[in-house]
């Protein structure tokens, strides 16, 4: 969480950080501030609040100067106040510093500063670390790098920190542990830019440097990149990346939010998915990460799958495709409980992690701790070079684009296809589909894009239904078989935007206590496709009548059954079972989407959430 974002070089700093800052909103956006530095000078500007807030303070000011670092905070220590906003700047007023993460030690560090004389003008964290620097460069009497490397070897916890000195403008250290940090090297070493992600730099170079954990950079203007071990102080070659990021991945493209173009930039994601994988036409799924460790799939005792909110309803998806179409075990486990439980992992066992940003703290972890059980642990990510795609034994992209809103939505679809595509694979070479069956759904997988496209359009009718509905406080959300975790995943991220309290069950569980809930004002959301438990969920929804409960149903074209006694209907097009998800999703999307909006909610930063969970 936060966002860290820097420039050295010949241009004007301010703008580019300022930008920087608000490409990296998504990590979170408590407060803000940026430094400047100008002829040795030092000028901070900060606030509570979002980026837009720091430029009405910042913009009437002294902005000038080659030299800046700015942060977007997801508060950990300390409330979101003008205080605790980063950068924060060292006793001496040399040093400065912004930082992602959290050092979990610094009551400890905090007290033997403050025996040494130091004072502390925020609750963070950060500006204690900020004065650990300044003690071990002047205790050593050294250069920032040595201070900044001793520092961290006495510190414990997770950082993406960057560096100056004030009086040395020509300089930034950057380092890193467990939070991601990238550095853009421009032409000739004339410039350089620092962020948590490649976003804030893209119009400026292609050439980028992901640092790996424990790593320290030595930023020097007109001089090569330098890049040492922490532990060691050893050098390491930095590997330069070219970007294949492009400016209009990251902009709005003419839609009110970044959620609603994420949901239609659905049926796209799925074919970039596909792209290369699914060759229906020659009977084919081809993955070169599935391909190349095809024995260890093959040979699995089980599959288990880690991951963290929407993923982890991925993962869920994953479990029905894959005990259904491979018939392999599948357990489905939350990262942040899998990682402190000692699970019992074994050497045929494959370890599936799922995750968008692919630096989520808690599954990030559950791969470490797997890999060091021996299981072979394979990585479904979106953001390429994330850590978790780097520290999986293989692992397939979703190349789904840059996700913006805070609220996944192509993720989720993307992550689905590459499950979907994993089990077929599996499920014929396992010989439990039969080529014809397999080849059936090779042809039906090319037509979700373009059933999604048709799904998109009934736009008007969700929101008709939104609108009846924004001012509830509750909402259940029910499914069976494949369509529960959808059920979990339409009141997740009904919640997370527009705050109405909302739980998914399993459609027959709510007999076993949400039925208590259900009177005239309580919207249940029921996926009621044709096939699987059909009878079972109309049966449901009758309870749900007899109580008086409005029902929003999602039904498959052509239901005569279900529209006579549903409040609404939203109709989706015909599909295998195990395919459903990747339709039924999608109005749930929509539905959350709008009662967002018309609730006034700011849909793609919602209260208290940040993209990227780099803390557990
Ligand atoms: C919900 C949402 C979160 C993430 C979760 C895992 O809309 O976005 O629940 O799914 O924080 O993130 P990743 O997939 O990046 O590991």
């Amino acid at each position: 969480m936060c966002g860290i974002v820097g420039y050295l070089g010949f241009r004007k700093a301010y703008p580019i950080v300022i930008k920087g800052l608000q490409r990296l909103e998504y990590r979170g956006y408590d407060s803000a501030g940026v430094v400047l530095t100008n002829d040795n000078e030092l000028n901070l500007y900060k606030t509570k609040g979002k980026v837009s807030d720091l430029k009405k303070i910042a913009e009437t000011q002294n902005i000038d100067g080659n030299l800046a670092l700015g942060h977007t905070r997801w508060a950990t220590h300390g409330i979101p106040n003008d205080a605790n906003s980063h950068p924060h700047v060292s006793n001496s007023g040399n040093l400065v510093i912004v930082h992602n993460g959290i050092i979990e030690n610094y009551n400890s560090l905090k007290k033997e500063l403050i025996k040494r004389g130091y004072s502390f003008d925020s609750d963070t964290d950060t500006e204690i670390l900020i004065n650990l620097i300044e003690e071990f460069k002047k205790t050593n009497n050294c250069k920032l790098g040595k201070a900044v490397q001793l520092a961290l070897k006495s510190v414990i916890g997770a950082y993406a920190i960057a560096v100056y000195d004030r009086t040395k403008s020509d300089e930034i250290i950057v380092a890193r542990l467990g939070s991601p940090i990238a550095i853009g090297v421009g032409e000739d070493n004339k410039e350089f830019f620092v962020a948590s992600d490649a976003s804030p730099f893209i119009e400026y170079t292609k050439d980028a440097v992901y640092l790996e954990d424990e790593e320290l950079a030595i930023i020097k203007l007109g001089k090569d990149l330098r890049v040492r071990k922490i532990k060691d102080d050893s050098f390491v070659e930095p590997n330069i990346n070219e970007l294949q990021l492009n400016l209009d991945q990251i902009e709005k493209g003419g839609y009110d939010h970044f959620m609603l173009k994420e949901i239609h930039e659905q049926p796209n994601a799925i074919l970039d998915t596909y792209r290369g994988r699914l060759l229906a036409d020659r009977g084919l799924i081809k993955m070169g990460s599935v391909d190349n460790n095809i024995t260890k799939f093959l040979n699995a005792n089980r599959i288990i799958i880690v991951a963290c909110g929407t993923s982890w309803h991925a993962g869920l998806v994953g479990e029905y495709l894959f005990e259904d179409l491979a018939r392999i075990p599948v357990e489905v486990e939350y990262a942040s409980e899998f990682r402190y439980r000692n699970p019992i992992i074994n050497k045929n066992d494959v370890v599936i992690a799922i995750s968008q940003s692919g630096e989520t703290a808690d599954t990030l972890a559950a791969v470490k701790l797997a890999k060091e059980k021996g299981a072979f642990v394979f990585g479904i990510c979106n953001v390429v070079g994330s850590s978790i795609a780097r520290e999986t034994n293989s692992g397939a992209y979703t190349h789904a684009g840059p996700e913006i809103g805070v609220a996944s939505t192509k993720a989720f679809t993307t992550q689905i296809t590459i499950l979907s595509l994993i089990a077929l694979k599996l499920g014929n070479l396992r010989g439990e589909l039969s080529n014809s069956t397999y080849q059936k759904y090779l042809h039906e997988m090319v037509l979700i894009p373009s059933k999604i496209e048709q799904l998109l359009k009934i736009d008007s009718k969700i929101k008709e239904i939104a609108s009846i509905y924004k001012d509830v406080s509750n909402f259940l959300y029910l499914g069976r078989g494949y369509n529960f975790p959808v059920a979990l995943e339409g009141a997740l991220k009904l919640k997370e935007i527009s705050y109405i309290h909302a739980e998914g069950y399993p459609a027959a569980e709510m007999k076993h206590g949400p039925i208590a809930l259900i009177d005239e004002s309580m919207p249940v959301v029921v996926i009621a496709t044709n096939r699987g438990h059909y009878d079972k969920v109309v049966s449901n929804i009758q309870e749900i009548k007899a109580r008086k409960g409005k029902i929003i149903a999602i039904v498959t074209k052509g239901d005569t059954i279900v529209k006579e006694i549903a409040d609404h209907v939203i109709e989706i097009p015909q599909a295998s079972e195990s395919l459903y998800p990747l339709l039924t999703t999608i109005p749930l999307q929509l539905l959350s989407y709008y009662i967002a909006v018309m609730r006034g909610c700011n849909v793609d930063q919602p209260r208290n959430l940040a993209k990227s969970v780099t803390v557990e």
